[in-house]
């Protein structure tokens, strides 16, 4: 593979020092080389992923290094957990800083840095109370035991008859309660039995949802974007009707933010984008700053305050270290001006991925610094097309056969943006050539 660029302008507040890459790059080579790494995960690593053949050794903002010193714009980001860019001087600085003092207390204890830490992320989401967790499932199993315990306590829902409705080409993730409301045969397919109490609705069909309620139902559990889909924007006037239904019924509207929020589609959340406040939100990925897995359930006293010592819990959830990182995070969401950015540079992105239309684009769908293409299935797969761009320096992620998303660290610059654009059209311009 040839990389594509060795050139950028550095942003000193957004980059980590350039010998961070150049040392660690170095360092992977002495050792073993891209084939042989990936040999070793083939034999050794269960084989739930299908990544891409790039070897990452380093990163730097926008931008990672392989194992061979060649560069490539990540326009995954992890799926969005690394929004501010690897290695953001703030959140390597946080972390390191909480290092060196202390960074696993369990909840047996208190520490000093859970409290400011939830004070900051429950004012940004303008609520009264957070769950720490670790993991993105972890978050929606909290959500999930939450409206189950608030139906019963609060709203008096018959005992072991409480309900969730979901959305269809749902993606909350992968332990076993969560597959069990999935509609993707290759998320459930030999993994039951099943965990009752999920009812399934058209996404994007406020009508059925309403009609799916009935006495029994506690909450309405949705992404409001489908990231794992493909990046699926329901119509501007779903959520706002979500949030009226599940209010005139007295259900719980809980909002998967894991992917969509923190900045990603240019507000704090998804639902800040439509004038919606759900009563809980679901957050995790960016939330670790890129650093640890941080996650977390955010809402109002009267439902996340029905949890009781001993009910809820986990070892690392809240530890020292997720929280100062975690905290830092918040205070640069806080700010604004990275939701700004993603607002400004989705605008550029759209612009130019609109105009891809028709000449090997079938459909794009975007929201702030986050898109969802559809290739034409006629030309290439989505994973063809990751595969030559890869080779042109550019990572990007296919779902679903025929799309490919892009959601670049809101940190990227706009002219490395352009160049990543640039390397998409010029892969379909080759694959129409074939
Ligand atoms: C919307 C949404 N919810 C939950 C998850 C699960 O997060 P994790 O992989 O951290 O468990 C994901 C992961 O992609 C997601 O996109």
């Amino acid at each position: 593979m040839s990389a594509a660029r060795t050139d950028t302008a550095m942003d000193l507040d957004t980059r980590a020092p350039s010998s961070r890459a150049t040392r660690s790059a170095e360092e992977g080579r002495a050792t073993r080389s891209a084939g042989e790494l990936i040999a070793d995960e083939g034999a050794h690593l269960a084989h739930t992923y299908h990544p891409l053949p790039v070897v990452v050794a380093s990163g730097e903002g926008a931008w990672v290094t392989d194992v061979d010193g060649r560069r490539y714009l990540d326009c995954l980001a992890a799926y969005s957990a690394v929004n501010f860019g690897h290695g953001h001087p703030r959140l390597v600085a946080a972390a390191r800083e909480q290092l060196d003092r202390v960074t696993l207390t369990s909840r047996a204890f208190h520490n000093d840095r859970l409290g400011p830490f939830v004070t900051a992320l429950a004012d940004l989401a303008g609520k009264d109370m957070v769950v720490p967790m670790n993991t993105g499932a972890e978050a929606v199993e909290t959500g999930i035991k939450l409206a189950r315990a608030w139906g019963y306590r609060v709203k008096g829902v018959t005992p072991g008859r409480a309900n969730i409705i979901v959305a269809d080409g749902n993606f909350h993730g992968r332990t076993t309660t969560i597959i069990s409301f999935s509609d993707d045969p290759v998320a459930t397919a030999d993994f039951g039995p099943f965990t009752p109490g999920f009812t399934r609705v058209p996404y994007g069909d406020a009508a059925a949802l309403e009609a799916a309620i009935d006495e029994n139902t506690v909450a309405v559990l949705i992404e409001p974007i489908q990231g794992e889909a493909g990046i699926l924007i329901p119509p501007a006037d779903y959520l706002p009707a979500v949030r009226e239904i599940t209010t005139r019924h007295r259900v719980l509207f809980i909002a998967d933010e894991i992917q969509a929020g923190l900045g990603r589609t240019g507000a704090t959340f998804q639902c800040d984008n439509v004038g919606v406040v759900p009563d809980l939100y679901l957050l995790g990925k960016a939330l670790g700053g890129g650093i640890v897995p941080v996650s977390a359930v955010v809402g109002d006293r009267d439902v996340v305050g029905v949890l009781n010592p001993g009910e809820h819990g986990s070892t690392f959830g809240g530890n020292p270290l997720a929280a100062a990182v975690g905290h830092e995070v918040v205070r640069m969401l806080a700010a604004g001006d990275l939701q700004q950015r993603a607002r400004e540079l989705g605008a550029l992105l759209e612009r130019r991925l609109t105009a891809l239309i028709g000449r090997g684009v079938v459909a794009v769908r975007c929201a702030g610094l986050w898109a969802g293409i559809d290739i034409d299935p006629a030309l290439a797969s989505g994973r063809h097309v990751c595969e030559a761009l890869a080779e042109r320096g550019v990572l990007a992620k296919d779902t679903h056969g025929s799309t490919i998303r892009l959601a670049p660290p809101l940190v990227v610059e706009a002219s490395d943006l352009e160049w990543a654009v640039d390397q998409l059209e010029a892969v379909l311009t080759e694959l129409a050539g074939r």
